[in-house]
């Protein structure tokens, strides 16, 4: 589905990444961006800054998601892989996209909403610790997705919405100024994105600390994939699959006719979760056994790693520049 659209999705560094994140979001993309005509993917490195209050985290989790799509093959000749600071259009778009979104859209944004409603609940202001960067994080996204032209964007459930405001916001500006000056978006919805499970069976977060970061050491690795928590059934109890985390974790890394096995295993008694766990173990640290050397190589040398992220913006800025230039010409009659 994604031959000859132009998709782009951004991942936002606010923590290390982890086999959810692989998982749901980072080896879907990579599929995606070897199947699509032009792909572009960013680190979204200004969506962090509301909450993220501290520079050097900024910049270790960018270092760190970069350093996992690289290490996990994303072939960087051909996606436009990029951190989204380094393109200074996406400024000066932000800024005219906000002239005509309205307030009541933000104020339907759902991310915000549940925040002020937890506010409500908790006796506090609704507005309490919301600055300006979260309220308007959908004006900031439309512009990320506006900038380049976008055809496609897939991503989570959770960010449908955010998608369909940069369609109105960019419905809005047409509107006003001209049919042909913004391409209009579409959203395609991931479903795995929400399904894997983390250490204590809850969905895999950051959040909840029930994670697995993707290259953690192998004694680290070992020591978390032990520590799954599991019901008190013995060795030769049929188990249902589809409810153990280890079973849920280990079909995505192993191959269908070994997952396969294991599946029969579990429902037919005979296989007792201290080795299931070790199967699980070896089949992730196997794995990602490779790219795990080259992520520490990579962090090793973050200069590296900024060489293709500037490379990348280079490339990006061409398209973004056009189309601030187009924004800008219609909005203000002329180029700024
Ligand atoms: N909001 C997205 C998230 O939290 C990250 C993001 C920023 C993004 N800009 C984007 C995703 C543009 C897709 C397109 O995960």
């Amino acid at each position: 589905m994604f031959e000859e659209k132009t998709v782009l999705t951004g991942i936002k560094p606010t923590g290390t990444p982890h086999l959810g994140n692989l998982v749901g979001a980072i080896k879907p993309v990579i599929e995606m961006s070897n199947q699509a005509e032009k792909s572009y993917i960013f680190i979204a490195d200004l969506h962090a800054l509301n909450a993220v209050r501290d520079s050097k985290l900024i910049e270790k989790w960018s270092y760190e998601v970069a350093a996992t799509f690289l290490a996990l093959g994303l072939d960087t000749e051909k996606a436009v892989f990029f951190r989204q600071s380094d393109v200074p259009e996406i400024y000066k778009l932000t800024v005219f996209l906000l002239n005509v979104t309205s307030k009541g859209l933000m104020n339907r944004s759902h991310a915000y909403k549940a925040i002020s409603a937890e506010n409500e609940a908790n006796d506090k202001s609704p507005d309490f610790g919301i600055n300006m960067g979260l309220y308007t994080y959908p004006i900031l996204m439309a512009a990320d997705i506006l900038l380049y032209n976008t055809d496609l964007v897939p991503v989570g459930q959770d960010q449908k919405q955010h998608v369909e405001m940069a369609r109105d916001i960019a419905g809005s500006l047409n509107n006003i100024y001209g049919d042909e000056i913004l391409v209009v978006p579409e959203p395609v919805i991931q479903k795995v994105a929400s399904a894997i499970p983390g250490l204590d069976g809850r969905k895999m977060s950051k959040s909840y600390g029930n994670y697995v970061p993707i290259f953690a050491e192998q004694k680290k690795l070992k020591k978390s994939i032990m520590k799954i928590v599991t019901d008190s059934k013995r060795p030769e109890d049929p188990k249902d699959p589809d409810e153990s985390t280890i079973y849920q974790l280990y079909q995505h890394f192993a191959p269908k006719a070994e997952a396969d096995v294991m599946r029969e295993q579990f429902v037919n008694g005979g296989l007792g979760y201290g080795d299931a766990k070790k199967m699980l173990f070896e089949m992730i640290d196997s794995t990602l056994a490779k790219p795990r050397e080259k992520y520490y190589e990579l962090l090793a040398n973050p200069e590296q790693i900024e060489d293709v992220l500037l490379s990348g913006a280079k490339r990006a800025r061409i398209v973004a520049k056009e189309t601030v230039d187009r924004v800008s010409k219609a909005m203000l009659g002329r180029v700024v």
